[in-house]
């Protein structure tokens, strides 16, 4: 399947079916995680079959529901962009893989992921992984033109970057993004801080590379 496909497909999905992933499926994301790792420096551990991470109060009052898989993304303070750019491989390999997921902030069990991390770690986001309940729904985005800046010609494929941007999970939906074209040259900012919104950026960012093979992380 085409990557933008995957990614079309992809919604935030809370509520899981008891249904555990496959071993094979579970090696291979395994093994992208630790691969993943080994290349950015971030510590990306899986943890599978227990629900103790989003067993907490405000869990359910996010409205999650059997999540006992789980993709904790942690690393050295100043990794927030590097953490939402790798996460985001495992989100849409996850998603090819016929599974679903959401990015959480907030809402788990911060005492249990806290324990993943090595000395000198936090944890950026965790990500819920299993077997979705539904597909999630599509939502409200902001328009081509509402996230772009541009002068002169833009690349081939840039458009289709820039959807795939849109289509990319932020924290709260805020899209808090700004996709620049200056003569060909192209790079994605934030347009204000947030709490989230270096993690956001890095998302985006493989959202946009991914699509468009245009460079715009270092
Ligand atoms: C960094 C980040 C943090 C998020 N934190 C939460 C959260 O704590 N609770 C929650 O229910 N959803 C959370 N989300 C999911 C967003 O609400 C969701 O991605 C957004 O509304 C867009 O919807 P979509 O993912 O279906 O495209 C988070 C998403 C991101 C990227």
């Amino acid at each position: 399947m085409e990557t933008i496909e995957i990614i079309r497909k992809r919604h935030s999905v809370r509520q899981f079916k008891k249904k555990p992933i496959e071993e094979e499926k579970r090696t291979e994301l395994t093994q992208l995680a630790n691969e993943l790792s080994e290349k950015s420096g971030l510590n990306i551990t899986i943890v599978y079959d227990d629900p103790e991470g989003f067993n907490s109060a405000l869990a359910r009052y996010g409205k999650f529901t059997h999540v006992n898989n789980y993709i904790a993304v942690m690393g050295k303070e100043g990794m927030d962009e590097t953490a939402g750019y790798y996460g985001e491989a495992l989100v849409l390999r996850a998603q090819e893989l016929g599974l679903n997921t959401c990015w959480v902030g907030l809402t788990f069990n911060k005492k249990v992921v806290k324990r993943l991390c090595h000395t000198g770690e936090k944890v950026f986001g965790v990500i819920a992984l299993g077997y979705g309940e539904s597909q999630g729904i599509a939502r409200k985005s902001k328009r081509f033109e509402d996230v772009t800046s541009i002068s002169g010609n833009t690349p081939e494929l840039f458009t289709k970057g820039v959807e795939a941007a849109l289509l990319a999970p932020t924290a709260m939906n805020q899209q808090n993004f700004v996709v620049k074209c200056n003569d060909g040259l192209c790079r994605i900012d934030t347009r204000h801080w947030s709490p989230y919104a270096k993690l956001d950026l890095g998302i985006v960012k493989y959202h946009f590379e991914i699509v468009s093979g245009i460079k715009v992380f270092d």
